[in-house]
């Protein structure tokens, strides 16, 4: 492995890692945490792979320092993880938790003395299940909660942490959620999808307006999933099919959140569910200023008419199965679609900064009899992918930072431990990291990169190093 990989170079962007609470922390009980709709939704069987919980996960909350020690090992310059919202408010009324409140505090402080800027996601898919009971995202009950939560850690951590994400990815939280019940609370009615995905970008708005409210100089953004879809033939029924599937999994969310309005062909395609729904809702105020938006980048799909509509999701349209390089739960990799999907933000919002939130592979990664885990698939992965951010920002997209999903493996939702995502290798006996082969290369890359942007405290030339 080369001890710097210099190109492309992106010496500006900012490079990290991303997690989330519940994938990563465990310790589900410890200090009066309650319940989220994941644990109970991971309870119930035949939900996840294995039946497989959160209930250890990478053992983080008793364990930071192994995240932090990862972290460091890479250079990274930036960690975004979540935080556990029943952990901090176990139940209504309930005053924060202090000393939840003390581990994520712990947390932030040690990232900064590590040179690591944090980037809280406040809401990553772990609504407390006492709010569920009330209505969940269908509901008010749950917007006014996660404006109050906001307020709360933004009062605690925000002199430290300056940039914020409210809600990661509202398409797989509103539709697998509701619709395909493939995810918390396991739903299955469009018209409850289409409900909660109101309430997230209301609860969004209501979360950005809290934060800045508390912290002015706060940096605020929006954590959207965008799929790279393409027509299977040119005939007008494949095209629909594949603007009917953009529509839900895109243009709904980048519409609301950047225009304030509902995508034209929403109405027909949705029909009565959407209007009672959004009935008695001020959608133009569900828009409101961003400092930068947030893409979670993976999956590119050819799409197809399909008249049986057995998808719930896309009813008349389906995907094809991937024919070409996949991942290991069959999800096409694509580094094109990476530089469409940024040059397509960067179209609709040209100055408005792209944060890579989340890209990244799930394998079936091995630690192999030598000890060491070779991904060398990933490795590829990681540099085809930041190959397509270097195009997508020759051609004008205002990309500032790229954060790898994941730091380390975790649970994978409804995959259970069966995937595994990260750049370090969790044994989940033990807890313990191990870096894999991507790890090395990704850390190359950083130093690179860290050394194209010039001294700094610290690095290789303070040092007096001649890596020449
Ligand atoms: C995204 C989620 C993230 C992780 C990756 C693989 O949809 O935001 O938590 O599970 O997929």
């Amino acid at each position: 492995m080369e001890e710097f990989i210099a190109y492309p170079e992106l010496a500006d962007v900012k490079w990290g890692t991303a997690s989330a609470a519940y994938q990563i922390e465990g310790a589900v009980g410890a200090d009066s945490r309650s319940p989220s709709i994941w644990d109970t939704f991971a309870a119930r069987p035949g939900a996840t792979f294995r039946g497989d919980t959160g209930k250890r996960a990478c053992r983080a909350y008793r364990r930071p320092d192994r995240s932090l020690d990862a972290l460091s090992g890479l250079g990274a310059q930036v960690y975004r993880f979540s935080v556990s919202w029943s952990r901090i408010l176990p139940s209504p009324g309930a005053a924060p938790n202090r000393v939840a409140l003390g581990y994520y505090r712990r947390l932030v402080e040690q990232l900064l003395a590590r040179g690591i800027e944090p980037i809280i996601t406040l809401y990553h898919w772990d609504l407390p299940q006492w709010l569920q009971d009330r209505g969940g995202w269908t509901g008010a009950a749950a917007v006014e909660g996660f404006a109050h939560f906001s307020a709360v850690i933004a009062e605690a951590l925000g002199d430290a942490v300056k940039r914020w994400v409210t809600v990661n990815e509202p398409y797989c939280a509103a539709f697998h959620g509701h619709l395909s019940g493939v995810h918390a609370p396991g739903h299955r009615d469009e018209g409850e999808a289409l409900r909660a995905a109101l309430m997230l970008i209301n609860g969004h708005a209501a979360s950005a307006a809290e934060i800045r409210r508390v912290r002015r100089d706060a940096k605020v953004g929006i954590v959207l999933n965008l799929s790279d879809l393409e027509a299977a033939s040119d005939n007008p029924e494949d095209a629909r099919a594949a603007r009917h599937a953009d529509l839900v999994e895109n243009r709904l969310f980048l519409d609301l959140v950047l225009r304030g309005r509902l995508p034209d062909d929403a109405a027909g395609y949705f029909g009565d569910r959407l209007t009672f729904v959004s009935d008695g809702l001020d959608i133009s105020a569900l828009r409101v200023p961003l400092d930068f938006i947030g893409l979670n980048y993976y999956e590119h799909n050819v799409v197809e008419a399909a008249p049986d509509g057995l998808d719930p999701v896309l009813r008349g349209a389906r995907k094809l199965p991937v024919t070409g390089p996949s991942s290991a739960n069959g999800v096409a990799i694509y580094p094109p679609g990476l530089s469409r999907t940024l040059l397509r933000l960067a179209e609709m919002e040209p100055e408005l900064p792209i944060w890579v939130t989340e890209n990244g592979i799930g394998l079936a990664d091995y630690i192999g009899p030598d000890g060491d885990c070779r991904d060398y698939e990933r490795v590829n992965y990681l540099r085809d992918h930041i190959a397509a951010l270097a195009r997508a920002r020759s051609m004008g997209a205002r990309l500032e930072g790229y954060l790898h999903w994941s730091l380390m493996d975790s649970f994978e939702w409804a995959s259970g431990y069966q995937l595994r995502y990260g750049l370090f290798y969790t044994d989940y006996a033990t807890g313990e990291l191990k870096p894999k082969a991507s790890a090395a290369w990704y850390a190359a890359y950083i130093r690179g990169q860290r050394r194209l942007s010039g001294p700094r405290k610290g690095s290789w030339r303070e040092k007096g190093a001649d890596h020449g």
